[in-house]
């Protein structure tokens, strides 16, 4: 493979780039250990230079990853607080002729993302992107006898390349092995790319399956055996076994082997965290504009969606984990999804969310379910926009409080001491409970005594609390009071405060900058809209 490899990239134009990325590279004395996830108890953690990581990311816009936009990227990032960047490599740009790969973008990534301190994550636009096929390289969208199309059920090819193609996936699998190939020559010793997603949004949009006369014969005959052990179901044919779900059941068996098999190859050459993120299906009343909910239409057919999740954990394991994208901001949607993905074995990954307002708070939520990172999509000064609020204004103001604990976080979520509370209607009031320890936090001021807590206008209000030892604690949030009690008693009944510090964690080390007491304390732990702080809270009982 390696040979075949070194051939395609004599042709390589960035030889130089390598040479210059690898010399900045060399600073580092020693290769940094490899990221990789781990699990622990049903936690899990994303490993990056050997200690937990929180993803605080932030992913450009589609059209972005190109050296004319890249500048217009860095501002926004850095204006986010955000400590990983997502960028997409376009099939079409890297092979746009068969075999000939350019990696100049992808250096240029690699080199501009170490120069601005951040992690990279690589989005693969290869066979699928949102449910069509529009990164290809024109030589495949060109040659629809050797690459196959889906075949709609009035028998037309449609705009998306067929899974149940050995051609289409060879293809590309071999674009893929020398990108990760490329990352692997460049990033071994430094590990700037911590994750990389193996296509995107995955599946067919126009039909349910590939209704092309070879599929529909496979189709007819029995369902694999590999299938059916995932399933626990009994032998049958797929519509005896699958029933109405058979067209989308079907489709995600060839694309879940499909894209598992591009992702073994890549993983071969370069043996770093990949995942898939998914388009989720959402319930009609969650996007009342689309008024379907079928898949091939309301979503792209085939996909890790909620219900497939299982199919896919299982065809496909050299996926690492599988991201929801969550674009409702409906608060008991968004639970679902996260408490689905958090489990079957998956590390909870947000690779895409809304970057509006309206999503900030559930950086929180997703933290409270354990999540190893979260990414808000659409970030960068190029003037566009997806979202029709401000950008990430909410989001910018976490990561900014998050950002410098970051590393505390990911290990003490990891090792299941965190817990997180989100304001909702009706809930302005929420207790964590710690054990021994109560958590009573309030959302929004002011707080006059003898008066429930107010909430937050827009629901924005968020609170974070890590127990540190058995009576040390962690915390922080924006617009939210967090009190402690023990069972049965109000805050301050045989409990006290024997100090509240504020501070942070420089290198690991908490660092002390004032004692909080008084009016910042005495009806809870104070957090203020707009102000960034972080209290380690050490309590007693008398
Ligand atoms: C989800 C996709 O994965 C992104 O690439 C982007 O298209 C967003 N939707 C918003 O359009």
């Amino acid at each position: 493979m390696h040979s075949k490899l070194q051939i395609i990239n004599c042709r390589s134009k960035s030889l130089f780039l390598i040479l210059s990325i690898l010399f900045v590279g060399s600073s580092v004395s020693r290769a940094a250990e490899a990221p990789r996830i781990v699990e622990k108890g049903g936690r899990h953690a994303l490993m990056v230079d050997g200690a937990p990581f929180l993803v605080l990311g932030a992913q450009i816009n589609n059209s972005s990853s190109w050296a004319s936009t890249l500048p217009e990227v860095w501002p926004a990032l850095k204006d986010m607080h955000a400590n990983t960047v997502e960028a997409p490599v376009y099939w079409e740009q890297l092979e746009a002729s068969p075999g000939n790969f350019d990696f100049s973008t992808v250096d240029m990534l690699v080199q501009r993302t170490r120069e601005n301190h951040m992690h990279l994550v690589v989005l693969w636009f290869g066979t699928w992107k949102n449910g069509n096929m529009h990164y290809v390289p024109q030589w495949v969208k060109t040659d629809i006898k050797k690459y196959p199309r889906v075949i709609n059920q009035a028998g037309e090819p449609i705009d998306v390349l067929s899974a149940n193609s050995r051609a289409n996936l060879e293809a590309d699998k071999h674009a893929f092995t020398a990108l990760m190939h490329h990352l692997a020559e460049i990033d071994s010793t430094e590990h700037t790319v911590i994750f990389v997603q193996v296509e995107n949004e995955s599946g067919i949009i126009g039909s349910p399956r590939d209704f092309s006369l070879s599929s529909n014969r496979e189709f007819e005959s029995k369902i694999p055996a590999d299938l059916l052990r995932a399933a626990g179901k009994s032998p049958g044919t797929w519509r005896e076994v699958f029933g109405g779900d058979a067209d989308e059941v079907f489709q995600a068996y060839y694309q879940a082997r499909y894209i598992n098999e591009v992702a073994e190859a890549g993983k071969r050459e370069f043996n770093i965290p990949l995942y898939c993120n998914v388009w989720l299906s959402y319930p009609i009343a969650e996007l009342p504009e689309r008024q379907v909910g079928n898949p091939g239409i309301g979503w792209p057919s085939g996909g890790p969606v909620q219900r497939l999740l299982w199919l896919w954990k299982a065809l496909a394991p050299a996926l690492d984990v599988i991201g929801p994208d969550i674009y409702s901001d409906d608060l008991g949607f968004y639970t679902n999804v996260l408490k689905t993905y958090a489990t079957a074995g998956n590390a909870l990954w947000i690779p895409e969310t809304g970057n509006s307002d309206a999503y900030a708070s559930y950086l929180f939520l997703a933290l409270n379910y354990g999540a190893i990172g979260f990414s808000p999509f659409g970030v960068d000064h190029t003037g566009w926009t997806f979202s029709e609020g401000e950008g990430p204004k909410l989001h910018s103001e976490n990561f900014a409080l998050l950002e410098p604990i970051s590393r505390e976080i990911a290990r003490l979520n990891f090792e299941g001491k965190l817990k997180a509370a989100v304001d909702a209607p009706g809930q302005a009031e929420q207790e964590l409970d710690f054990g021994k320890w109560k958590a009573s936090v309030r959302f929004g001021f002011p707080q006059p005594d003898g008066r429930h807590a107010p909430g937050t206008p827009a629901h924005t209000g968020r609170a974070l609390v890590a127990q540190l030892s058995s009576d040390e604690f962690l915390v922080t949030g924006i617009d939210a009071s967090v009190a402690f009690h023990t069972e049965g008693r109000l805050p301050g009944l045989r409990m006290q405060i024997l100090s509240a510090e504020e501070g942070t964690f420089e290198n690991g080390v908490w660092k002390t900058s004032r004692l909080w007491n008084g009016d910042q304390t005495d009806r809870g732990l104070a957090f203020r809209k707009h102000i960034r702080t972080v209290v380690k809270i050490h309590l007693g009982t008398f």
